[in-house]
């Protein structure tokens, strides 16, 4: 139970550990925030509730099932910041499982044009929805209005659908899913070489990740960056506790051939302070027609997306490329998140 009231910038300076019980309730968590709070049995099991609904959204019947387990909940979808896979994703997944989606996207047309504060907006969609979705240009801002809401005592669960350059932990749950499916017949996530590239600092998706993947043993990664666009600090020393081997360089075609999986990332230049990005050559960590070859024959290639020019979009259609299907893999395990966060997920076995 939170009694005090934390200001936002106070209540970021708390150590994540103090934080993560706030976003749990009855031993389940409730808020989805940051990847750290996914345990290995947790992932397990999510991972096989997602491969369910897959499974039985390939009949009629199974997609009517579906939509009948919670066709008593409603969603907000609130997506403040420029969104198509996550917002359509989550949108697909609650279409899924039956549950009813209202959207606030554009700010202009909502109260907060009238002066409102996010903070009485999200205390209004909590008094309509039982779930708030929803992503925000500054990190810390879904940690921060969770928080707020549990001291309202009209709490509704709230994912983080990507927090400024922070974190953006169902996008990590899609990864490792992809990774786990991948993996599944040669031994799994344990004991294979990662190459992340490109914008690390600030991307918050391949930060996202790089936690999650902790949860596995006997990692090696390669972190494939300009020089001031390499790991935070904060993961660095994450890596470090868990004993990942971890190797820094900007040298793209040195590391391909020891990867097992190499996830692509673009400038997030819409945090640039004065344009910084500009005088980048980024084309060094570009995946081209030609230096994939130089990269084993059954690694993976991931991206997040969107993509600029980071894969050249003629390698789509090479075996090792996993963005589309990365892609598609996110609707079922955001259906199957949505199962767990109202405790439904045993139902599958009904089918
Ligand atoms: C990512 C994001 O928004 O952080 N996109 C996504 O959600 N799939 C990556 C990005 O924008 O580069």
């Amino acid at each position: 139970m939170i009694k005090e009231m934390y200001t936002f910038e106070d209540f970021l300076r708390q150590p994540i550990g103090d934080r993560l019980p706030y976003y749990e309730k009855d031993e389940r968590l409730y808020h989805i925030m940051i990847s750290q709070q996914f345990s290995y049995p947790f992932l397990e099991k999510l991972f096989d509730t997602a491969d369910l609904i897959k499974y039985i959204t390939r009949k009629p019947n199974g997609i009517e099932f579906l939509t009948s387990l919670l066709k008593h909940k409603r969603a907000m979808l609130y997506f403040t910041q420029p969104s198509t896979r996550t917002f359509l994703s989550f949108l697909s997944a609650c279409q899924i499982v039956g549950i009813h989606t209202g959207e606030v996207r554009d700010p202009t047309l909502s109260s907060e044009m009238k002066g409102e504060s996010q903070e009485d907006g999200l205390r209004t969609f909590s008094s309509y929805f039982d779930l708030i979705i929803m992503r925000d240009s500054k990190a810390g801002f879904c940690e921060y209005m969770s928080y707020l809401l549990d001291l309202t005592g009209r709490s509704v669960p709230i994912i983080n659908g990507g927090s400024g350059k922070d974190q953006h932990p169902t996008q990590a749950l899609l990864d490792v899913y992809t990774l786990h499916r991948s993996f599944q017949e040669r031994g799994g996530i344990p004991g294979k070489v990662y190459g992340f590239v490109g914008d690390l600092l600030r991307g918050r998706a391949v930060r996202s990740v790089i936690y999650l993947l902790t949860r596995y043993s006997n990692l090696e990664m390669f972190m494939i960056a300009p020089p001031r666009l390499q790991i935070a600090p904060d993961l660095e020393a994450h890596l470090k506790d868990h004993g990942v081997k971890v190797h820094k360089t900007d040298n793209l075609e040195e590391a391909l051939p020891h990867v097992d999986s190499l996830y692509m990332t673009r400038v997030q230049d819409e945090y640039d302070l004065s344009g910084e990005s500009e005088i980048l050559d980024y084309s060094k960590f570009h995946l081209t027609i030609e230096n994939i070859n130089l990269m084993k024959d059954d690694a993976i290639v991931l991206h997040p997306l969107p993509r600029r020019h980071e894969i050249d979009p003629r390698l789509d259609s090479d075996p090792r490329a996993m963005y589309w299907r990365q892609l598609r893999n996110g609707m079922y395990i955001r259906a199957a998140l949505l199962l767990y966060l109202f405790n439904m997920e045993h139902r599958l076995v009904d089918y």
